[in-house]
């Protein structure tokens, strides 16, 4: 699907770092653009970033709050009559070990990146269908294809996606509705200050490896590239990617990889 002046592009996520940067990509492409996240300040901000804000518009909503997204996707409706894209971008990391992780962060982990994820998409897909069309692009992570320590419920919950996601793109080939797993290595953006402790507090950090990340906008490029594409997959960044490569064709290696290498 081309995204341009008829375009309405749904981005989840986009009160900071790469749904920020979707949001002023396509919008730059001329499409309609709702923008959601928590904080309506740090959207407002995005808005009138964008070059045409008078095509930006703003819900606000929490990830955390599965049972709000048919109201969320009903709002939506009312104020732009219909949607094509999907990006489900919104998400949280984390850096804790397993043995120290309070119970409560996977549940976070699970909440927000899983199941509001799942909630937002389902919510929406009767629209879908009925228009017969639609595209779906979530960011899921490489963390998605592979795990590496100090992050085992987001890399659970990234996994949890590529499952809902492969099962979605072929329950609803024939509605003609796409789907489009996108799996980013290292972006830099706020993600690693954000990302839960082993207490669930925020770790307030720059980890080195996203500080050296491609950019949020560059990333956004590629998204906006692989949904007018229709692609099912793509990977996004610099040389991690080929961890997917090794963990296909050599996993031993791979395994012995992530037990060394320092990734904060
Ligand atoms: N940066 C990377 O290296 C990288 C790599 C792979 C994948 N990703 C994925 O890319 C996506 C975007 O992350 P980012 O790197 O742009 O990080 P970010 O700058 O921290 O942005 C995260 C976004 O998610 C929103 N969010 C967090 N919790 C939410 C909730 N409960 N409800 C609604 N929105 C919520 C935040 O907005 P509010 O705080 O305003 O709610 C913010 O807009 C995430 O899914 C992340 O897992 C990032």
């Amino acid at each position: 699907m081309k995204i341009n002046e008829d375009t309405v592009v749904w981005i989840t996520g986009a009160s900071s770092g790469i749904g920020e940067a979707c949001a002023k990509e396509a919008n730059k492409k001329g499409a309609t653009v709702i923008i959601s996240a928590r904080r309506l300040e740090a959207l407002e901000k995005v808005k009138q970033a964008c070059t045409n804000p008078s095509k930006v518009h703003i819900i606000t909503l929490d990830l955390v709050k599965s049972d709000e997204m048919p109201s969320k996707v009903a709002e939506a409706l009312s104020k732009v009559g219909k949607i094509d894209v999907l990006i489900n971008n919104g998400g949280v990391s984390q850096r804790s070990l397993i043995k120290d992780t309070d119970f409560e962060v996977y549940r976070s982990m699970m909440e927000i990146n899983f199941f509001g994820t799942i909630a937002i998409t389902k919510a929406l897909l009767p629209h879908f269908i009925k228009n017969q069309s639609g595209h779906v692009a979530t960011i899921t992570s490489l963390m998605g294809m592979f795990s590496s320590p100090k992050r085992s419920g987001y890399c659970a919950s990234k996994h949890a996606l590529h499952g809902f996601f492969d099962s979605m793109r072929a329950e609803h080939h024939d509605d003609n509705i796409k789907v489009t797993l996108v799996c980013p290595g290292y972006v830099t953006t706020e993600i690693s200050m954000n990302a839960l402790t082993a207490d669930g507090s925020p770790q307030q950090k720059m980890d080195r490896t996203t500080a050296r990340g491609i950019s949020a906008e560059k990333c956004a490029q590629k998204i906006l590239k692989a949904i007018e594409r229709n692609k099912d997959e793509v990977y996004i960044g610099g040389k991690e990617i080929g961890a997917i490569y090794l963990k296909r064709f050599a996993p031993w290696l791979l395994n012995k990889i992530v037990r060394k290498v320092n990734t904060t």
